[in-house]
C-alpha cells in the first residue's frame, strides 16, 4: 500500500503543503500520497488515529494543532521539546509517535540559501508567540553576536528570552527597548496578516541588513514594503515554507529533496 502523509489544520483548504510534497515525491521517485485534512478543533487525536488506521505514516501539523500534536507524541526531538510544539509527526515501526519541529530549521536553511550571514550578526526578532518560540533554538545555534526579541506585550518577550538563555546571548523586551541597528530583522508577528506594521524606528537597519518576514503573499508584506526603501534586502517566508517541508520529507523518507525548483514554481503560481 502507498504510504500516506497529510497536513492537519483548521482551516487547511489553502495549504500549499500537498503541492510541495507531491513535487518532492515526483522529484525523488518516492511512492507517497499526501493530502490536506481539516481535523475537528476539539478532536485532533481522533483525526490522527483515523489517519493512522487508513495507512497514515506521518503528518505535518499547522495552526491550531501544533500544541495538540506535541501532547500526543511518545517521543520528541530536543527542538520540539524546547518549542512546546510539533509540526512533523512520524509513526515508528513500533507504533510509537515521534514529534519534531522543522520550522526553525527551515527558516535558517532559507536564510543560508539567500546567503544571509547569521554568525556574529546582530539579530532582531519581532514577536513572541508560538511561531517565534519555534525558531529561536536554530537561530541561536548559528551563533549571532546577540539575538533580541521584542514584542507588543513585553513580558512575553522577556519570558521567552529567559527560556532560551542557556543557548546563547538573547534578551527580550518591548518595542521601546529597541537598540539598533541590526544586521538581520525577522518579523515573526502575525501583524502582517492584518496588514499592520509593528512600531519600528527609522534607523533600524545596519548597512547590508536583511529584513525577513515569516509570512508571505502575492504582494510584499507591510513589513517588507516598509523595509525595502530603508535599504534592507527583503525576503518573505515562502522559502521557509518549502524548506520546512523538505526537512519533514527527509525525516519521513530518508531522502532530502532539492528545493529551488519547487520554490520557483510556487512563486510563479502565487504571483499568478
Ligand atoms: P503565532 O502562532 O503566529 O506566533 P500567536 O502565538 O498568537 O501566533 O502570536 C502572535 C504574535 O504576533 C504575538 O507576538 C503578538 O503580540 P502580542 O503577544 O503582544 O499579542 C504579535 N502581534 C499580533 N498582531 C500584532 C500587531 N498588530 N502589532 C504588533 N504585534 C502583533
Amino acid at each position: 500500500m502507498t504510504d500516506r502523509y497529510c497536513v492537519f489544520g483548521h482551516p487547511v483548504g489553502h495549504s500549499k503543503s500537498p503541492a510541495i510534497h507531491s513535487a518532492f515525491a515526483r522529484q525523488t521517485g518516492e511512492d507517497i500520497e499526501y493530502r490536506a485534512i481539516e481535523a475537528p478543533r476539539d478532536d485532533f487525536i481522533g483525526a490522527w488515529r483515523d489517519f493512522v488506521a487508513s495507512g497514515g505514516r506521518g503528518a505535518n501539523v499547522t495552526v491550531p494543532f501544533k500544541e495538540d500534536a506535541f501532547r500526543l507524541c511518545d517521543r520528541l526531538s530536543p527542538g520540539a521539546e524546547r518549542a512546546g510544539a510539533v509540526n512533523t509527526l512520524i509513526l515508528g515501526r513500533d507504533g510509537r509517535v515521534f514529534g519534531d519541529t522543522t520550522d526553525g530549521v527551515g527558516l535558517v536553511a532559507d536564510m543560508k540559501r539567500h546567503g544571509v550571514a547569521l554568525a556574529g550578526a546582530r539579530v532582531l526578532v519581532l514577536g513572541a508567540g508560538g511561531a517565534v518560540r519555534g525558531v529561536l533554538a536554530p537561530l541561536l545555534a548559528e551563533g549571532p553576536s546577540r539575538l533580541s526579541v521584542v514584542n507588543r506585550t513585553a513580558a512575553k518577550a522577556v519570558a521567552l528570552a529567559r527560556d532560551f538563555a542557556d543557548l546563547g546571548a538573547i534578551d527580550g523586551g518591548g518595542f521601546d527597548a529597541l537598540a539598533g541597528p541590526y544586521d538581520v530583522v525577522i518579523n515573526g508577528t502575525s501583524a502582517s496578516l492584518a496588514g499592520d506594521l509593528p512600531p519600528l524606528p527609522e534607523a533600524l537597519f545596519a548597512p547590508q541588513a536583511c529584513a525577513y518576514d515569516m509570512m508571505y503573499g502575492a504582494e510584499p508584506t507591510v513589513f517588507l514594503a516598509w523595509a525595502a526603501p530603508r535599504g534592507a534586502r527583503v525576503i518573505d517566508g515562502l522559502g521557509m515554507l518549502v524548506e520546512q517541508a523538505a526537512a519533514s520529507f527527509a525525516q519521513w523518507r530518508g531522502v532530502t529533496p532539492a528545493t529551488d525548483r519547487v520554490l520557483a514554481d510556487l512563486r510563479s503560481q502565487l504571483q499568478g
